[in-house]
């Protein structure tokens, strides 16, 4: 009995892990597919080159190292230096935010959070809709908020490029008495640099390198979780043994 027990309280737990995998990648029901292509190399140079330009000032992605990304996005030594490292000498060193974390709480109220597994934690599509989803509101301090994130402290960084927009909402009066509000739709309040489509490709993009920079640590710690279910599984069998042993001259 105690041993079925131990066995399907294994099996529970491998069954997490692998549900843990693949329910991570899921989003909201009216989420904007990101639509990014993990193997295209010039779209993750230039999502690298938008992180390196408006998100690392705040943003760091500690995990990250530069010579890492040079060697996968296929820049050379001096491609790297010139174009992505500001903030940085030596290509070993991970990305660091510009900005002390520190100064950044008491800016926004909120830490800026690291960006390495970000699009793991919530998802390439959630980081998509995120960007795409500033709109105008006079009562934030940051001017905007946010239809993803509502109430965020993260200003409306790529406001040059995508202008200003507003959000339309409809209430609908239930039966019960209660209210329902639903987004009916951003309008355009001020143009930016970039027209919608342009925007959401530099969206993409952005999006597209976060995706690459989470992914090579899942791969470790996907790695990693089959080596703690191998020893577990093992200690197991050893454990089993050890008890037969033991109870052999017992009885
Ligand atoms: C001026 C500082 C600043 C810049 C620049 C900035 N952010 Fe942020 N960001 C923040 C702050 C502050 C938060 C925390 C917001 C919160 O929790 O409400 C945040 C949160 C986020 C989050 C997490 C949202 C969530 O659901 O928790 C993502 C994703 C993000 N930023 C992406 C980006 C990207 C991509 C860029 C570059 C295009 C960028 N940020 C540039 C300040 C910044």
């Amino acid at each position: 009995m105690g041993k079925l027990k131990t066995l399907a309280s294994l099996m529970t737990l491998g069954a997490c892990f692998f549900a843990h995998q693949t329910m991570a990648a899921g989003g909201g029901t009216h989420m904007e597919s990101a639509d990014i292509k993990p193997d295209n190399i010039s779209s993750l140079q230039r999502g690298a080159r938008n992180f390196m330009n408006y998100c690392s000032g705040c943003h760091s992605a500690q995990y990250v190292r530069y010579k890492t990304i040079g060697k996968y996005l296929e820049l050379s030594e001096e491609q790297l230096i010139d174009n992505l490292m500001f903030n940085a000498e030596k290509t070993f060193e991970t990305i660091q935010a510009a900005m002390p974390s520190k100064d950044a709480a008491r800016w926004y109220g909120t830490p800026p959070p690291d960006l390495s597994l970000m699009a793991r934690a919530k998802g390439a599509d959630y980081i998509f809709n995120f960007l795409k989803g500033f709109y105008v509101s006079p009562n934030s301090p940051t001017g905007v908020d946010n239809l993803v994130l509502s109430g965020t402290s993260m200003p409306h960084v790529l406001w040059e490029l995508q202008g200003y927009q507003t959000a339309n909402f409809a209430t609908h009066d239930n039966e019960d008495g209660s209210v329902t509000t639903t987004f009916d739709g951003f309008e355009v309040l001020s143009a930016g640099a970039m027209d919608a489509e342009d925007y959401d490709d530099f969206v993409r993009d952005t999006v597209n390198f976060l995706a690459y920079i989470a992914e090579p640590v899942r791969a470790e710690r996907r790695k990693l979780g089959v080596w703690v279910l191998m020893f577990l599984i093992f200690f197991f069998i050893l454990a089993s043994m050890l008890k037969k042993q033991i109870w052999k001259d017992v009885k």
